[in-house]
């Protein structure tokens, strides 16, 4: 029997239930549902956050990724560099941008991007680098801002897993030319459904994306470029605002809970490897994610407990079937195949208890699974 789920998005609802309830009854009133006053008043919210700059809504994180990319000019043939190690919708959005994705391995402290193995792979045809804050950790962005500054690329955050982490005081999404998020439900920002932003200083490129998430339009069926349809709609965008207030709240309760694993499984000397954060870092938690060399051993055991795990990404992306035309091989990128056979992501949300936590480290805690 299930005891405790790996994730719950009731108790975060249940929390704020009365303001979703308002701002879904205002959307249904004005009787607009797609790219109005609600959208432009959370880009504008979504800015703010930030410190400035431009916010455009988008239907997910997917398409604010390869929107990024096609407003900052990046297109067919042309290479950048991510990693493996990340949700497959990363390589996604770089391939519907028509560029071809150029995997280096991870920092396995941090699993983020290795940024020396990010500079051995430049070649003349490199336009950007895609910078990935999987887990809700930055990369390092300080390292990569004067390697893209010194070899002319552009450089693109994925900030799908970091809303409101920092790196060196500066939070994810300011530190790029550009940025995309996701808004799934699970993130640390999540809409009731689909949602995502590009976010990025400079004015013509938010115009550009502006357009291009509108079929391209400037103005009423006047198309200077062929775009798509990817629209924030208005639901969404209230539900949005109404949880953008709550976001460094929740970012600071995730850090409490991964502070109680930590203490937790470090005082009852549990053998895995916790995450690190690094110094320089503002950590978010979008997950907790522990490795041990007999993972799957301890997900079996918790699963008798009744706990639930998952694992964040078991098939690195260079070894999934659908990309096999790319030419890695397994060994291609060492750390990365090693964290996917290691890393598994313990129950971190909003409403978890800290008995909760006490549990899943108590359940860990027993030497049993362990055992050969
Ligand atoms: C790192 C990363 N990039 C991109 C995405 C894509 O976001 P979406 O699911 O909203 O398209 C996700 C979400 O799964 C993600 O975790």
């Amino acid at each position: 029997m299930r005891v405790l789920a790996f994730n719950n998005l009731q108790p975060v609802h249940a929390q704020i239930a009365g303001e979703l309830r308002a701002a879904v009854q205002r959307v249904l009133d004005s009787g607009w549902f797609v790219l109005g006053p609600e959208v432009e008043s959370f880009e504008e919210k979504f800015a703010a956050y930030h410190g400035g700059g431009y916010v455009v809504g988008v239907a997910n994180g997917t398409d604010a990724l390869e929107l990024a990319l096609r407003g900052a000019g990046i297109g067919p043939g042309e290479e950048v560099i991510t990693v493996a190690h990340t949700a497959v919708a990363t390589i996604c959005a770089i391939e519907r941008a028509g560029a071809v994705p150029v995997f280096v391995d991870i920092d396995p402290r941090t699993y983020t991007i290795d940024v020396d193995a990010a500079a051995a792979a430049i070649t003349p045809r490199t336009r950007a680098i895609v910078a990935v804050h999987l887990y809700g950790h930055p990369a390092d962005m300080s390292r990569l801002q004067k390697l893209a500054r010194r070899q002319g690329l552009m450089l693109i955050e994925d900030c799908a897993q970091a809303h409101g982490a920092r790196h060196e005081g500066q939070l994810v999404g300011t530190m790029g030319d550009v940025a995309a998020f996701s808004f799934y439900p699970t993130k640390n920002l999540g809409a009731l459904g689909d949602g995502g932003a590009v976010l990025t200083r400079h004015a013509a490129l938010a115009e550009r994306v502006r357009g291009l998430r509108n079929y391209g339009q400037v103005r009423r069926y006047e198309h200077r470029e062929r775009g798509m349809n990817s629209r924030l709609d208005e639901l969404q965008a209230a539900v949005l605002g109404v949880k953008l207030a709550y976001l460094d709240e929740h970012n600071a309760r995730r850090r409490h809970l991964a502070e109680r694993y930590r203490t937790g499984l470090l005082g009852r000397g549990v053998p895995v490897t916790l995450p690190r954060e690094e110094s320089s870092s503002h950590h978010v938690f979008h997950l907790y994610v522990v490795r041990h060399p007999r993972r799957d051993r301890l997900r079996e055991h918790l699963d008798r407990c009744g706990i639930g795990t998952l694992v964040h990404y078991p098939i690195p992306v260079h070894l999934q079937h659908a990309y096999r035309d790319l030419g890695y091989r397994p060994g291609s990128l060492p750390h990365t195949e090693q964290a996917a056979r290691e890393v598994v992501s313990l129950p971190m949300y909003i409403g978890l208890t800290e008995a909760q936590v006490e549990q899943v480290v108590e359940a860990m805690a027993a030497p049993r699974w362990e055992a050969a």
